[in-house]
């Protein structure tokens, strides 16, 4: 079914309005076919009439959602931030709170709880929430019978430990389903949970890189509200360069891409902190929050609690060079990372890796030409290095360049298959 571009726009408006969904993050093509699958699934003969139906029919506003979300994940994807959270999270008072949002089919919020039972800690020490706009996606993640796609890692012992087979896949043990509530919700949206309580770690990875830059700076307001202020924050690489702009400095953690609220590595200041977090948990579960999404009432949370813009603490480059240079672009020192990562090349040559993280560090920038001029040096070297496969993937959707995206996908979903063995 042919799709108009003109009218499109409208729709584009209305993904934007309800999940924050920009089109310009997956292309408007990914858009264009849920709209043309929609109607046929109504049976509607144009746009006009998809529109006024769904203006009508709430669960076909779930429909579209369902069909335009990018649900990629995998068990322990970027490993390095779960060990991150075991070690941010030992010594601290339990039980602790954790929430993976979005967490998509669950491979995340399986992980968290089977990283945790690995690092010692008991069932009663944790629980974790688990949240997604995609009601398709939740309930994979109750189902939770996974194939080879959600075993991408090198390492895949914790299957052994963790998983038992089950109608074809692998399902996690009854011990580590237990953990983890799920919930429809929308980070965007009414306020998902009402408690006062907050989370002490809070997974929020792989969402952000969808969003514009204002929606960016709402999310992560959301998120303050939510995390402890002695949290720890979890986004994906591509998004590394974002809490940094909002009031958090680098957990130092390398590759886990982990931040701290800035007023809780600097001790003065955790009090104002608090009491800034308190008025920003009221301004969420506000009367005017409990509908629809609706512009916010919140300033970014920087620019109120912080006193200047926070400056995380400058990593030492003056080891391996390779691990300064992720531990720089974690911190948002994208310079610094650059650098780093040039003395890598000019001391050993170049390499996939320094190549793959110089270009993270144009694309936080909003450099696309370099940035895909770097991802394509790192898969020149390394045909399977798949976060630069991914992040290209990512920055060509942005560019409209949808044969390009597709091919990476196939090259993406080959590797997938091959690493499952
Ligand atoms: C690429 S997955 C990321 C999953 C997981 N965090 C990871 O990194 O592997 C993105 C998920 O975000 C969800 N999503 C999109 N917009 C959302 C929103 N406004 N609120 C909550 N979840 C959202 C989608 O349904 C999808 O499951």
């Amino acid at each position: 079914m042919m799709v108009e571009t003109g009218t499109v726009r409208h729709f584009e408006g209305l993904l934007q309005e309800m999940i924050g969904l920009s089109s310009a993050s997956v292309g408007a093509s990914v858009i264009r076919h849920a709209l043309a699958r929609r109607m046929a699934a109504r049976a509607l003969p144009d746009l006009h009439a998809y529109w006024t139906y769904l203006k009508e029919h709430r669960d076909e506003r779930q429909e579209l959602i369902d069909c335009v979300v990018v649900p990629e994940t995998w068990f322990f994807r970027d490993p390095e931030a779960f060990g991150a959270m075991t070690e941010h999270l030992r010594g601290r008072e339990r039980p602790f709170r954790l929430l993976s949002l979005p967490c998509s089919t669950g491979e995340e919020p399986y992980s968290i709880a089977m990283a945790l039972f690995d690092a010692g800690f008991a069932a009663a020490d944790f629980t974790v929430d688990a949240v997604d706009v995609s009601t398709r996606n939740l309930a994979y993640a109750e189902r939770a019978v996974y194939g080879r796609n959600s075993f991408r890692g090198a390492d895949l012992a914790f299957r052994e430990r963790h998983f038992e087979a089950f109608e074809g896949g692998f399902r996690p043990h009854d011990r580590v389903r237990q953990q983890v509530r799920f919930t429809l919700g929308n980070l965007l949206g009414p306020a998902v949970f009402t408690d006062r309580q907050h989370f002490d770690v809070v997974f929020c990875r792989n969402l952000l890189i969808y969003f514009d830059r204002e929606t960016q700076g709402q999310a992560l307001a959301r998120l303050n509200g939510m995390l402890a202020a002695h949290g720890l924050l979890l986004v994906g690489p591509g998004e590394s360069g974002l809490p940094s702009l909002h009031g958090y400095v680098s957990a130092r953690r390398p590759r886990a891409f982990a931040f701290v609220k800035a007023a809780a590595a600097s001790p003065v200041s955790v009090e104002p902190e608090r009491a800034a977090a308190r008025r920003t948990t009221r301004a969420l579960s506000a009367p005017a929050m409990q509908g629809r999404r609706v512009p916010m009432p919140i300033k970014p949370f920087a620019r109120r609690t912080a006193p200047v813009e926070p400056v995380p603490p400058v990593p030492d480059v003056t080891g391996d060079d390779l691990t300064a240079a992720r531990a720089a672009a974690d911190a948002g020192l994208f310079a610094e990372a650059r650098k780093a990562a040039e003395r890598h090349a000019a001391q050993y040559g170049p390499s996939a890796e320094a190549f793959y993280l110089v270009g993270l560090t144009y694309d936080a920038e909003n450099e696309e030409a370099q940035a895909a001029g770097q991802y394509r040096k790192a898969l020149y070297l390394a045909p399977d290095h798949r976060e630069a496969l991914a992040h290209l993937r990512l920055l060509l959707q942005r560019q409209g360049d949808e044969a390009g995206a597709r091919a990476l996908t196939r090259r993406l979903s080959r590797l997938g298959e091959k690493g499952d063995t």
